[in-house]
């Protein structure tokens, strides 16, 4: 067992922090002064090092680069008004990296690597959280196999890391969604529940040609029939109708249990709302909308938190909607922000201070 004294540290002479202003950063362009990186050799984990952030000498044999062995989990840290840092729900994103861990048959990687290095490493990166509404510290845990084979099989060895990046809002402006029909995401019995670097990776094209159309995201319907919405974007989909709230279920294996969806499910069930996890077609949505019932609809990310969508097409339907005028998908954004920043009690202990 790696003990939280044996990392390896060392640290920068001087900060980039120094020439980087944190108000309104980008998603995912600057990132911090160090990163965690460890080693599994021989069946085991080696002694993790947090080192200045750096690039990595890779052989173009490397696994991961030819059968895409490789997972991520997205995690935010954020500054109350006091300046102490804590994390959001990063044992929910410990557990699900194992799990895909698990379904991409590479190994799991310990807590005291996980969470005690994301501990330790945000406390060094602490000045890096920008303490401002809508932004956040943005961590990337990953790992990858890195054996210098091309054999298909899993991997002997595999590299972990933790990187960090200081962040403002993903789609600042409500989205613009297409209905694909001819691309999947996700297959029953696929790894679609998984946060893999291939989900992301195959989802691409089908967001570019949407993009190309004017929209900004795709809403992912199931491989079977077509029929059935699952995510949207690389966000989880929620839909109000009627004053109940609908969002996809996570039984087919086909949608990642995102831990901000879950977090609105709880918000919601405190606000008082019905909340169903099931199957939801998109004739119900337009059905819904054609009558008058369809209430918001909006996507939940850790990167995007709440998203509000104000157009749908399907086919050659068209559903826009006036998001002045929500009410739900707000308020559910106002509470968990005043958890996150400290602002109101975290009775679902969600907050790990750091
Ligand atoms: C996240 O919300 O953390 C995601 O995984 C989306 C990301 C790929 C930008």
């Amino acid at each position: 067992m790696i003990a939280a004294e044996d990392f390896n540290i060392t640290k920068v002479k001087q900060s980039k922090l120094e020439g980087i202003s944190l108000d309104n950063v980008p998603f995912g362009k600057y990132f911090t002064d160090h990163m965690l990186e460890v080693d599994y050799e021989n069946g085991e984990w080696q002694t993790p090092s947090i080192k200045p952030y750096q690039p990595l000498s890779l052989a173009p044999s490397l696994a991961a680069l030819h059968y895409g062995q490789a997972i991520f989990e997205g995690i935010k840290a954020y500054k109350d008004a006091d300046g102490n840092a804590s994390i959001f729900r990063p044992y929910d994103n410990f557990k699900r990296f194992n799990s895909s861990a698990e379904r991409m048959e590479m190994p799991v990687v310990p807590e005291e690597i996980f969470i005690e290095g994301m501990r330790q490493l945000i406390e060094i990166e602490k000045d890096w959280i920008p303490a401002k509404p809508n932004h956040s510290l943005y961590i990337r845990p990953f790992m990858f196999s890195s054996d210098e084979a091309i054999g298909v099989r899993p991997s002997d060895k595999y590299k972990f890391l933790i990187i960090l990046s200081p962040t403002g809002p993903y789609y600042a402006a409500p989205m613009r969604i297409y209905v694909e029909e001819k691309y999947v995401r996700a297959v029953q019995g696929g790894y679609g529940y998984a946060k893999a670097a291939g989900n992301y990776g195959g989802s691409l094209h089908a967001s570019a040609i949407a993009q190309k159309q004017g929209y900004d995201q795709v809403l992912w319907m199931d491989a079977f029939e077509h029929k059935y919405v699952q995510e949207c974007g690389t966000m989880n989909a929620f839909f109000i109708i009627d004053n109940k709230v609908i969002t996809p279920g996570l039984e087919d294996g086909t949608i990642l249990a995102g831990v901000t969806r879950d977090s609105t499910i709880e918000i919601l069930k405190e606000m008082g709302y019905i909340v169903e996890e099931r199957k939801l077609s998109i004739e119900e949505i337009m059905d819904a909308y054609k009558a008058g019932t369809l209430n918001e609809i909006f996507g939940t990310g850790t990167a995007a938190t709440i998203s509000l969508i104000k157009e749908l097409k399907y086919k050659d339907f068209i559903m826009t909607f006036d998001v002045d005028k929500w009410t739900i998908a707000p308020e559910i954004k106002t509470r968990m922000d005043a958890i996150k920043y400290g602002e109101a009690p975290d009775n679902h202990q969600w907050m790990m201070a750091v």
